[in-house]
């Protein structure tokens, strides 16, 4: 796009972001440094997207994800339209494939968050604009993406960063594993049996972290997850469309209380993150996450950073 000549460079990449897998370490690197200027200097990219807009679909509830992409995308001239599908799932009304050909015609952009990962595969395979996974039950990409520019921002380079992410291994699991090998980091991560990070998204991480040097380690220890950790991850220990789940995962989960006996394993430097919404008393203690080493709102900012550089560079 012709606006973005008086910006910083603008990578070019695959056009959906679906599962994070579609980018490689370059592409992240030039990413990264797109979110920093746009974070220094958002008055330069106040117009780079006018003109432009987002359909933002929604099968679950959401704080972060929603308001960063709706203030992200205003913020650079465009605009977003909220399809709320919380009360009934996209496919219901009429077909996947409908509305991704409906939406093409009108919008530059669809950002959603879903139950299947499959459904946004649908979207992207009927529609020529951009797709963008804002959480789905496979990963959540825009969180771990951020979530590394924030650990890069702390540590001043992620080569050889430690993150022990401690809990389920669920979706905010699956990509800090995938985008963590891809930008050379050492993730380890501690789950109790059965509540493993998929085979196949492991293994895909480790075939990433073999080019930039990363590390990816699955174990069942917190403690061994989390010792000289630089940075310690929880998440919560039942997701979106698992309320049913939480009094049976309770019990698995007890021992992998992220509290300040396990964070005193890590380095003394470590930081604390989560995606949040958070639960304090269960999957973190309180005096935790709302203590020294806790960046969660750090976390929470750079969202807005990082999808505006995300938007700029899939509809820019
Ligand atoms: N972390 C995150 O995605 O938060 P929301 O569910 O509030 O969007
Ligand atoms: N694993 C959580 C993340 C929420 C941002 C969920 O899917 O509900």
């Amino acid at each position: 796009m012709n606006a973005m000549a008086a910006t910083a460079n603008v990578p070019t990449l695959t056009p959906d972001l679906l599962t994070g897998t579609e980018w490689g370490a370059a592409q992240i690197r030039e990413l990264y440094h797109l979110a920093a200027d746009i974070k220094a200097r958002p008055e330069r990219y106040r117009s780079v997207l006018a003109g432009r807009f987002l359909a933002m679909i929604f099968e679950k509830p959401s704080l972060r994800t929603r308001v960063t992409f709706e203030v992200g995308v205003a913020s650079m001239g465009g605009g977003a339209v909220f399809l709320d599908h919380t009360q009934s799932r996209l496919g219901e009304r009429e077909s996947v494939r409908d509305v991704a050909k409906n939406l093409d015609r009108w919008v530059q952009g669809i950002v959603a968050r879903v139950f299947e990962q499959k459904v946004l595969d649908e979207l992207a395979e009927n529609a020529s604009i951009p797709v963008i996974n804002a959480l789905s039950d496979g990963f959540h990409p825009c969180q771990a993406l951020t979530d590394f520019f924030t650990l890069e921002e702390r540590f001043g380079s992620l080569r050889g960063v430690k993150v022990a992410y401690v809990g389920d291994g669920n979706n905010v699991c699956h990509s800090l594993l995938s985008i963590g090998a891809r930008v050379g980091a050492q993730v380890r991560v501690a789950t109790p049996a059965g509540y493993e990070p998929h085979a196949e998204v492991v293994t895909e991480a480790r075939r990433a972290a073999r080019e930039t040097r990363g590390r990816i380690e699955i174990l069942r220890a917190p403690e061994e997850a989390v010792a000289g950790a630089q940075a310690v991850y929880t998440d919560v220990w039942a997701s979106m469309g698992q309320e049913n789940e939480v009094a049976e995962r309770a019990a698995f989960f007890a021992p992998y209380q992220v509290n300040e006996r396990l964070l005193a394993q890590a380095d003394p430097h470590a930081v604390f993150m989560h995606c949040l919404p958070a639960h304090r008393g269960s999957e973190v203690a309180a005096g935790v996450i709302d203590g020294p080493q806790s960046i969660v709102f750090d976390q929470s900012e750079n969202r807005l950073h990082v999808q505006k550089a995300i938007l700029l560079t899939l509809l820019g």
